[in-house]
């Protein structure tokens, strides 16, 4: 069924607009946007879709191709010849960087901090096999990580190398992600009409805030009357309902297209959060159970569960409307699964 929308920019302008960003090639597009009635059923739920970007090809897949399509993009584009990035151990961002790395030629160097899940497992391990130089600060954490990594990264220019830092912090590195989100509302705009009616709400995960930005500047750019809701998976939801306006709103300057967000229309859930960013929760973990043996499609127990919780709370609760569909924008980060084996096999 068509969607009616109060268009602001044409599917084809806001395709115009992101062709003249830098990017290169790393994902295999469009994603799928499967239907899960059993898992609905189960949940007693309205019709659910997920648009698996899980399935975007590089790397296990996630969210970050679509974002490092532009990021590498541009660090091509200004002649670097490396990439610096950090995270946390398990860091789904990490490791398709230097997946992107490998497949383009650039040296990845990763940084990342310790305490969680640092065995030789699931993302870590595949930074590995990816090639990626990798350090591992044990007394590092996520929160002084970035000025952690400041002195490798100067060490490399002062070694002759051009690093490309990515970050999800302002201005470039997150910018350029957020187009990949941009990119991604549009592609769902076009498979909307495969729905037996327009969808009331499309949940997404909101870390660092970059994806959910992006995504709901495109929905909004198009004019698309759909609620984005973004689980925020670390920070309570007025900080990130702040954040990812103003995100949107540098998005809206730099590309100079009316996409920019006011508090007002972001809409964040802070409450599946659980103790804290990187720890499971039994909500998230039950999301990962049901969606695993309803649909067969995996979930992660750091983003994707915790949001998909968030919808079978809401849809439990009645808190959804009842005929209209919903989608979950799936963000990845399957590999995970295998470093949190523990935590999910005490749940199963
Ligand atoms: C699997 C997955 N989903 C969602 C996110 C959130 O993306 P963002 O940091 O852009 O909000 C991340 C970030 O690392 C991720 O790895």
């Amino acid at each position: 069924m068509a969607v009616q929308s109060a268009q602001i920019l044409s599917q084809d302008e806001l395709a115009a607009k992101l062709a003249e960003q830098p990017r290169v090639e790393l994902g295999t597009f469009p994603t799928p946007l499967d239907a899960c009635p059993r898992l609905s059923e189960a949940v007693g739920g309205p019709p659910l879709y997920i648009k698996r970007d899980d399935l975007t090809g590089l790397a296990l897949g996630g969210n970050k191709t679509r974002n490092l399509e532009f990021q590498i993009g541009s660090a091509i584009a200004q002649g670097c010849d490396s990439v610096v990035a950090g995270a946390d151990a398990q860091s789904n961002q990490c490791r398709q960087a230097s997946a992107a790395c490998a497949k383009v030629g650039l040296d990845c160097f990763l940084v990342l901090s310790g305490g969680l899940h640092t065995e030789l497992q699931g993302n870590l391990l595949l930074d590995h096999i990816f090639g990626a130089d990798v350090t591992v600060l044990e007394d590092a954490t996520i929160d002084n990580l970035q000025e952690r990594i400041d002195p490798i990264e100067a060490e490399l220019r002062a070694q002759g190398r051009k690093p490309y830092r990515i970050t999800s912090m302002y201005p470039e590195p997150a910018l350029r992600a957020m187009c990949g989100y941009l990119s991604c509302a549009l592609e769902l705009s076009t498979q909307l009409s495969s729905l037996p009616q327009p969808p009331s709400t499309i949940f997404i995960t909101s870390g660092s805030g970059t994806t959910h930005a992006g995504f709901a500047a495109g929905i909004k750019v198009l004019g698309l009357p759909i609620k984005v809701v973004g689980i925020s998976i670390k920070e309570p939801a007025d900080e990130q309902r702040e954040n990812v306006a103003a995100r949107s709103q540098r998005l809206a300057e730099q590309l100079e297209i009316p996409c920019g967000l006011s508090e007002d229309e972001v809409h964040v859930s802070g409450d599946y959060i659980g103790e804290k960013y990187g720890l499971t929760t039994p909500e998230g973990l039950e999301a990962i159970r049901l969606t695993a043996q309803h649909e067969g499609i995996l979930l992660d127990p750091v983003y994707t569960g915790k949001t998909m919780a968030g919808i079978i709370a809401m849809a439990r609760a009645g808190e959804l409307p009842a005929e209209q569909p919903v989608i979950m924008v799936h963000t990845g980060g399957i590999p995970a699964i295998f470093a949190y084996h523990e935590e999910i096999m005490s749940a199963l």
